[in-house]
């Protein structure tokens, strides 16, 4: 089977980790790229973290740091969420840094993209600062990507603002560059997510599913993206979940534009459904998904992992 290109931007991040498990194992994926960005956690630990967790599986793909700071917005973070680390309630081993490059993954993408043969999809889980950065210094890269399938935004009500997601509030500029960018776009909510579910008993079944389960088991026992008693969010497995089965989604083509100015809303992202804003689609919206179509999946695809 062809195995479709990819470069993950990522800000491990607890539910990153589960991401990446699942694309790293993914017979239909061929990850040629990992970047980093500050987000959950500052850019040293989310670095680490992806380190971390290639070392852990035995994985030689190259990491590139990215931004450490979004554009404008003043840094945050989501330690509440994942802890201090980003990724606390296991005990990795010190990371092999050999795959680690010396470019910066704005360039080190650029120049993935353009020594491949074939178009990339990239698929950032994290702040969209480095591929603000990158549309920005190489304008000329976008006719090299195939799509940008991100974790980010909602529909609905945010979970860091009031409003807005995380990966948009953290840098509402960049998100706006991503969206204006005319790139084919696909968006993976919290609205989604907030369905795309793992129960205590999900979670047992993980547990027994050898090394990588167990691991994840315990990064899930301290991720405070909802209650375990009544389902954590795997909001960045979403992102893989459309590469791999989209058709679990359901998904409306429309105008999705992000606020920038907003006082209390930037960073949200204003899904215009009923078009009032009289623009033409600038994305596919995952609006809704088969929470239990999600789960098997989830489940199958962590069973892969060694
Ligand atoms: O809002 C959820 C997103 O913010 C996820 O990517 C999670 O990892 C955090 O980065
Ligand atoms: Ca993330």
């Amino acid at each position: 089977m062809k195995k479709r290109p990819i470069i993950i931007d990522t800000d491990p991040g607890i539910d990153d980790a589960i991401a990446l498990a699942i694309a790293l194992f993914s017979e239909e994926l061929d990850i040629r790229l990992i970047s980093t960005v500050a987000g959950n956690v500052g850019l040293e630990k989310t670095t680490n973290n992806a380190l971390k967790l290639l070392t852990f599986w035995g994985k030689a793909v190259p990491v590139a740091r990215g931004a450490d700071r979004p554009l404008l917005a003043a840094p945050t973070n989501a330690e509440d969420v994942h802890g201090a680390s980003g990724m606390d309630g296991y005990n990795f081993p010190d990371p092999d840094r050999s795959n680690l490059l010396t470019e910066h993954a704005v360039n080190a993408i650029y120049k993935t993209l353009n020594e491949s043969a074939e178009k990339i999809t990239l698929v950032p889980i994290g702040p969209l600062t480095n591929i603000a950065l990158l549309l920005r210094m190489y304008p000329g890269v976008k006719e090299k990507i195939e799509a940008v399938v991100l974790m980010g935004g909602s529909v609905t009500r945010g979970n860091k603002g009031v409003m807005s997601e995380f990966n948009m509030a953290c840098d509402p500029e960049a998100a706006r560059i991503v969206f204006e960018s005319g790139l084919p776009l696909v968006m993976a909510p919290l609205d989604v997510g907030r369905r795309a579910l793992v129960h205590p008993e999900d979670a047992a079944r993980i547990k027994s599913m050898g090394r990588t389960g167990e691991m994840i088991y315990a990064l899930l026992q301290h991720y405070r993206s909802g209650d375990i008693n009544r389902g954590l969010k795997m909001y960045d497995s979403c992102a893989v979940a459309y590469l791999l089965r989209p058709e679990m989604f359901e998904v409306a083509e429309t105008y999705v534009a992000v606020e920038t100015t907003g006082t209390l809303t930037a960073g949200t992202t204003v899904v215009d459904l009923k078009g009032y804003l009289k623009q033409r689609p600038n994305a596919k919206v995952c609006v809704d998904i088969n929470g239990a179509v999600f789960r098997d999946w989830l489940l199958s695809a962590l069973k892969r992992c060694p």
